[in-house]
């Protein structure tokens, strides 16, 4: 199982200004929690205890604020730096001294997944030994992302990042699974066009190995990012949506790590007392009495 996960939690969130001109896009609220809190959740739920958060020089003190150490969670969080913005991939460069040759995935800071039988698959993406496993999900832009063609058997033939002409609408969503050859890999590729080492040749090069693994999210699944104004607000409104109706809380790193055993009654009930006065520390209170639905 890897047990080592990243969080991106960097970049100049533009698309966002002036909102992100003083604060980072990762910390806004996603209806009643922030941003970030989703992708750690989808860590969490793959069974990875050791996180590594980057972000800018002035942002990172913030997150520092947000999560400690990790050990209220049970886990054990860490926090570098990305100097500059200069892509995604350049993660494994600066996380390898704490990655240490081990197999590590990576979340970015602005993704959220939500869906059935989510767990299954990232324990299934988490337990291969070798190669990579990445989530391709259909959309309707999907000149914005990575793009995955597929051959006749279902296999990936193609990743192309931000194609003009998409060969399908299967996007690479921001969460990847890689073998503990990646911070090799990570080196060997040089920076793009745009000047970034992008995440998409890092996925070309398993890809042209034979060992990339694709696996397609289905339509019952749901995976947002929150990059723009109106990407934001339809997150919001889907976590708001999904609690309000249900009553189960969306991307509560607390409830996953005390139903993952990270965290005992407790330690949650310690948890749901920092946000005393709100909804979510009430349903986490809830859930620590077993009382809760
Ligand atoms: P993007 O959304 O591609 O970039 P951005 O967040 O800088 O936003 P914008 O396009 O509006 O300027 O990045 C995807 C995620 O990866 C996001 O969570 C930020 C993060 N990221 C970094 O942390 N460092 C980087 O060098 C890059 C390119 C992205």
């Amino acid at each position: 199982m890897i047990r080592k996960g990243i969080l991106l939690a960097g970049g100049s969130g533009t698309r966002l200004h002036p909102t992100t001109q003083a604060t980072s896009k990762q910390l806004l609220p996603v209806y009643d929690k922030p941003m970030v809190y989703y992708p750690l959740s989808t860590l969490l739920l793959a069974g990875i205890r050791e996180v590594l958060v980057i972000s800018t020089p002035a942002d990172l003190p913030q997150f520092q604020r947000l999560f400690h150490d990790g050990s209220h969670l049970g886990i054990r969080i860490s926090y570098a730096e990305q100097a500059k913005p200069e892509g995604i991939a350049q993660a494994f460069l600066i996380g390898e001294a704490w990655i240490a040759g081990e197999a590590c995935a990576l979340a970015l800071g602005d993704n959220l997944i939500h869906g059935d039988h989510l767990s299954t698959l990232l324990r299934a993406a988490s337990a291969r030994p070798e190669g990579a496993t990445v989530f391709a999900y259909q959309v309707r832009d999907p000149e914005r992302y990575g793009v995955v063609s597929f051959g006749a058997d279902g296999k990936a033939i193609d990743i192309v990042e931000k194609p003009v002409k998409p060969e399908s609408n299967w996007a690479v969503t921001g969460l990847y699974f890689y073998d503990k050859r990646i911070t090799e890999i990570a080196k060997k590729i040089t920076p793009s066009a745009r000047g970034e080492l992008e995440i998409t040749d890092i996925n070309h090069w398993y890809l042209n190995e034979g060992s990339l693994h694709v696996e397609r999210l289905g339509r019952g699944t749901a995976w947002l990012d929150a990059g723009t104004p109106d990407s934001l607000l339809q997150a919001a409104t889907f976590v708001q949506t999904i609690q309000l109706r249900q009553g189960n809380l969306v991307g509560s790193p607390e409830e996953i790590a005390f139903r993952m055993k990270y965290i005992d009654a407790d330690a949650l009930r310690s948890c749901a007392k920092l946000i005393g006065k709100t909804e979510l520390g009430r349903i986490l209170n809830d859930i620590a009495d077993g009382t809760h639905l």
